[in-house]
């Protein structure tokens, strides 16, 4: 009761206008959903050659989708389509597409420098009620958002690749978050059709952080000669009904990303088993 007469700006703000920062497999797909569910987003990356791909594929995408969708109806098709893609505005300019935006999501490089500094730069932009998220999979959200002076008006916003087809939204709260900005972004979260779950700033959050000790013992099983890969795989899809195997996820997920957040965590917490770094992901 008492939520509903909150003075915040942050609360009062329905999340319209949202800016996606990164214009990459992640970022493509935020921008996607989001416009596809009737927000106005402004896509960001550091060249038009880069956006022009984006929207490019994002719109193969929505044709994919429309096709599922109005299989009836090739009218409907293309109206989906063309509505979901006037929504969509490119940007090589971050700062000119934070002054109009309610929501800053950020999807580029995997650096916490590079987030940190972009994020500095951005706080300086953007209106007071705007309120910043990462997609970050591995980075502290609260170490990110540390860069800034809108400590209460950040979070995490993870999703999962393909955005699109992925339901799960993971929503993420440091101890500085504001239930307000929580709340919106949760209400975001569920205004793209996802289903949020709610997390503390922690490694991973959920999925990852059961997901990547899982696939470092499947790789330390396979070191100790234990079974083969394809064994493993098999193993896992027919006796725990996954739909991959832990290889087949880690090449998903990609052996890069794999090995960047393994080794990430590893340096962090030295002490835990599970972020023991693998020889065959470590160089
Ligand atoms: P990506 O490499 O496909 O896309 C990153 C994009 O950001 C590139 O187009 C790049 O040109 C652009 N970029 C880099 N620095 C920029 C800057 N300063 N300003 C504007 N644009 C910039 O990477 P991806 O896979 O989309 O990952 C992005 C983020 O999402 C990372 O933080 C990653 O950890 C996270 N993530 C990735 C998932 C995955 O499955 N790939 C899943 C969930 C989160």
């Amino acid at each position: 009761y008492s939520r509903a007469f909150s003075t915040s700006a942050a609360l009062k703000t329905v999340i319209k206008n949202v800016t996606v920062i990164g214009g990459g497999l992640m970022g493509s797909g935020i921008a996607q959903v989001a416009a596809a569910t009737g927000h106005n987003v402004t896509m960001v990356d550091e060249t038009d050659e880069i956006l022009s791909r984006s929207t490019a594929a994002i719109e193969r995408s929505l044709g994919r989708i429309a096709k599922k969708k109005f299989a009836d109806s090739e009218k409907a098709q293309s109206s989906y389509v063309s509505d979901a893609m006037s929504r969509i505005q490119i940007s090589i300019n971050p700062v000119a597409a934070a002054k109009k935006s309610d929501l800053v999501i950020e999807a580029i490089v995997e650096n916490l420098e590079i987030k940190q500094k972009f994020f500095t730069t951005m706080d300086a932009a953007a209106p007071s009620h705007t309120i910043f998220a990462s997609n970050t999979s591995s980075l502290s959200i609260g170490e990110i958002a540390s860069a800034t002076k809108r400590r209460d008006r950040f979070g995490g916003l993870h999703f999962f690749n393909p955005v699109p087809m992925m339901k799960l939204v993971e929503v993420v709260k440091t101890p500085e978050t504001s239930t307000d900005t929580f709340q919106q972004l949760v209400n975001f979260g569920k205004a793209l059709g996802k289903t949020t779950v709610e997390c503390k700033d922690t490694p991973g959050f959920i999925v990852n952080r059961l997901l990547v000790p899982y696939m470092m013992e499947a790789v330390r099983m396979l070191e100790r000669g234990d079974a083969t890969a394809k064994d493993i795989d098999t193993a896992m899809k027919l006796g725990a009904g996954h739909p991959m195997g832990p290889f087949e996820l880690a090449d998903y997920v990609g052996l890069d990303t794999t090995r960047f957040i393994i080794n990430g965590w590893a340096a962090k917490f030295p002490d835990n088993p599970l972020s023991n770094p693998v020889s065959c992901l470590t160089n």
